[in-house]
């Protein structure tokens, strides 16, 4: 049944209206406020004691100064109960059924007990009005529930999985793209994304490298700031705009051996050089809340580290947002040997300033009696609450808590005929094109009989990839639909699968009616790769091998003589060394979301030239992992001839596929690199400018790269650094002078204190369509 206005609300509720108009008026007496309320069972909370690290200011008459609504959030507080507080701090989840999300007896009790503070994976307008009425119109206060979901790459209209999406080296477009889920999702009922994933990945046998940006610092920087843009707008009280969430933090996207949740051994130079800009950036650009890691940092579990969150993020960077737990992760602390037991997980989560406990129930049970004890002064939960209150302040929730649950913006904004369009445009621009010999693509759209082959030829499913949100798959175009839309009404587009998706997969069953088809065909285009859940959380890998047995049938099919298009579909980086050498054209199709067919089928016969590139180092081999473009260069740079040179002995350094990698149905010539002068000081800038000519006969986009390399400094410094890019689009013939300003701060880099600095000495630029095929030129610092 839709119900479209709110309810008269019960009498306890008026209590709190009436202390929301008195705040609003300007009045932030609490103890009138708590004289009216006869049952509040707190003493109004007084600034005795020590002031707690958040900065709440004893001699201030607002008493929370980092909060945006400060003397509204003081006047809820101010009513609540300490059973009431720990309420707000519990975020649980919803579950799924046939029909959709559903909450359990169990959790939706605890919203008439005021036991939580918000709900996710709970979306729909349907069942968020009803939980959302339970909490405003049946509890003593009314306080309105947070929803929150993983929007990462689409609502219900799916983009490419976040690792694609950073192939378009375009975070305005992924801006875009995030607007988009944000107007689905918050027509959805929901208020809150955990997205985005900012952890710098240089490690892809961790699963969780396709919901990040690469293995780049400056692109996870950017995309994670183009995403929260696009998630937050500029006001977060527009009902088309939803919190974003910067996670995990810290350093996740390195653990040992790529397995995830493992341990986590890095030097705080490199944690503050390559995994933090893109957090600071996020704060930067006022980003609502942080999500923390499950990893641990120097022997400290991220959901309790004071130097984390108090230190960094509070501290050193001002963040006044709210911080989330990841999943149980404040439970966990106990098997990773930190905590004793709940209550001491508690005390340590609280003090570290993370505010709101995800799935653990451990903050609800245990903060009272710590409380109580003295363990934990009542100021630090207060801190807490008040953060997610001033953030549902923020959303209008407290003016009318179902205003983003509305039955026709739902029905009108769901894959809105635009926003289908836009996931075409970013699934074309993520595809990386890896290789083409003998111009083998584009594909006339007129051969007699095409074939596709594969376990993701006519597969709908693993499309969505890792995280699909709201998507259903059946709304997804097959690879196989995208060719038969594309080709001419003659042409005959046979299927087999041949293999099945599966890493254990060991039958050959479906192979014979694969070559049968391969012989028969003019071309056959193998859609080959991992499943949708071979990648994602808790999906890492010591192999890059196709799984089961799809190197087989490749190999097999390629014996037959019909020219071969592998169109490789993962989360990942594969192992694919044979392919390189034997198959002619190789096109990285990542799991592009809704439109994966059309956007394939548009590069496969040249609608759409292919423009992508790597965010990542591709590896030769999983042995190499990691093997990321920003390494040093060692007393013993690499030397074939010379054994004693840091080198293997069976594999190449390099690998197969640079990061910036990615080629095109036409070429683009590089030259006349010219620096504006040969010496600044640390304060100056100089501009870069380079030609580039487009000397095909297509059109085509361009990521011009820049990367410089300080070659002497008091700490060691990478042999190449990503600066800056521009993606630029040039017709047949045409030139671009492209210009960049390097201001002297991009280059700062920390010293042995940790310091930023930038010394004395020669800085080497290098541009060019990846970070192995550059100009170079050369400049000082004086
Ligand atoms: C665990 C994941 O690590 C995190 O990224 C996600 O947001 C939460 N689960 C909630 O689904």
């Amino acid at each position: 049944m839709k119900e479209k206005n709110i309810l008269t609300p019960p009498l306890s509720v008026l209590l709190l209206s009436l202390a929301l108009l008195i705040a609003a008026c300007g009045t932030t007496d609490t103890d009138q406020l708590q004289a009216q309320d006869e049952t509040q069972q707190n003493e109004t909370v007084t600034d005795s004691g020590e002031e707690a690290r958040p900065g709440r200011s004893s001699d201030s008459p607002v008493r929370f100064t980092e909060l945006r609504h400060p003397e509204k959030v003081d006047s809820v507080l101010s009513l609540m109960t300490m059973e009431e507080k720990v309420g707000q701090l519990n975020l649980l989840s919803s579950g799924f059924a046939e029909t959709g999300p559903v909450l359990s007896d169990e959790y939706r009790d605890m919203i008439y007990e005021s036991k939580l503070g918000g709900v996710f994976n709970a979306h729909t307008v349907e069942h968020t009005r009803e939980l959302q009425r339970i909490a405003v119109e049946e509890t003593r206060l009314g306080i309105p529930l947070l929803f929150a979901f993983d929007v990462i790459h689409g609502h219900r209209t799916i983009f490419p999985v976040p690792l694609g999406e950073s192939a378009t080296w375009d975070p305005e477009l992924i801006k875009k793209a995030s607007r988009v889920a944000a107007k689905e999702a918050s027509a959805a009922g929901l208020h809150w994304t955990f997205t985005p994933m900012i952890d710098v990945s240089p490690d892809p046998r961790w699963g969780r490298i396709v919901e990040s940006q690469g293995e780049d610092p400056l692109l996870n920087k950017l995309f994670g700031v183009a995403r929260i843009e696009g998630f937050q707008g500029d006001d977060l009280s527009d009902v088309h705009t939803i919190m974003a969430t910067a996670k995990h933090f810290a350093a996740y996207g390195e653990p040992n051996a790529g397995r995830d949740y493992h341990t986590v051994d890095i030097s705080e130079r490199r944690l503050r050089e390559v995994h933090l800009p893109p957090f600071k950036a996020a704060v930067e650009a006022d980003i609502r809340t942080f999500m923390t890691a499950f990893n641990e940092y120097d022997g400290v579990p991220a959901t309790g580290s004071d130097f984390l969150f108090n230190q960094i993020l509070r501290d050193e960077w001002g963040f006044d947002g709210f911080v989330v737990t990841d999943y149980t992760a404040i439970m966990e602390m106990m098997p990773h040997g930190y905590a004793r037991d709940e209550a001491h997980a508690a005390e340590l989560s609280i003090n570290a300033n993370v505010d709101m406990d995800m799935m653990s129930q451990i903050f609800l049970n245990e903060l009272p009696g710590l409380v109580e004890e003295g363990v934990v002064h009542e100021e630090q939960v207060d801190m807490a609450v008040a953060r997610i209150l001033d953030m549902k302040f923020e959303l209008g929730l407290f003016d009318d808590p179902y205003r983003y649950s509305d039955y026709d913006r739902e029905a009108e904004t769901i894959m809105r005929d635009d926003f289908l369009e836009l996931a075409l445009e970013v699934a074309q621009k993520s595809i990386v094109l890896l290789k083409n010999d003998d111009d083998l693509l584009p594909l006339a759209k007129d051969h007699d009989h095409v074939a596709v082959i594969g376990p993701l030829g006519d597969n709908q499913y693993d499309l969505l990839g890792s995280w699909s949100a709201a998507g259903e798959y059946p709304d997804n175009v097959t690879l196989l639909k995208g060719i038969e839309d594309m080709v001419s009404e003659n042409t005959r587009v046979s299927f087999a699968e041949g293999a099945e998706l599966d890493l254990e997969g060991d039958s050959r069953d479906g192979f014979d009616e694969a070559l049968e088809l391969a012989r028969k065909a003019d071309v056959v285009i193998m859609a080959l790769g991992e499943g949708r859940h071979m990648s994602g959380e808790a999906a890492s890998r010591t192999s890059m091998d196709l799984p089961g047995m799809q190197q087989e049938l490749l190999e097999e099919i390629h014996a037959t003589g019909t020219p071969v298009v592998m169109v490789l579909m993962a989360g990942r980086p594969l192992d694919i060394r044979w392919a390189d050498e034997h198959i002619p054209s190789i096109v990285n199709a990542w799991y592009l979301g809704t439109r994966s067919g059309d956007a394939i089928a548009s590069v496969l016969f040249g609608d759409h030239n292919p423009g992508g590139k790597l965010t990542f180092s591709w590896p030769h081999s999983v042995g190499q992992i990691p093997n990321y473009y920003y390494a040093k260069n060692t007393g013993r740079p690499k030397d074939p001839d010379e054994r004693y040179t840091s080198k293997y002995i069976d594999a190449p350094n390099a690998p197969l596929y640079p990061f910036g990698y990615g080629i095109s149905y036409t070429d683009y010539d590089y030259d006349n690199l010219q620096l504006s002068t040969d010496e600044i000081d640390d304060q100056g800038s100089l501009t870069v400018t380079v030609d580039v000519t487009n000397t095909g006969d297509v059109a085509g986009d361009e990521v011009v790269q820049l990367y410089t390399r300080k070659m002497v400094a008091s700490v060691t410094q990478p042999i190449r650094q990503l600066r800056d890019f521009e993606k630029i689009s040039l017709e047949p013939g045409e030139t671009q002078t492209v210009t960049f300003d390097l201001q002297a701060e991009q280059l700062y880099y920390l010293d042995q204190q940790l310091d930023p600095v930038l010394e004395p000495g020669t800085v080497r630029v290098f541009v060019g369509p990846n970070v192995e095929e550059t100009l170079e030129a050369e400049f000082e610092v004086r």
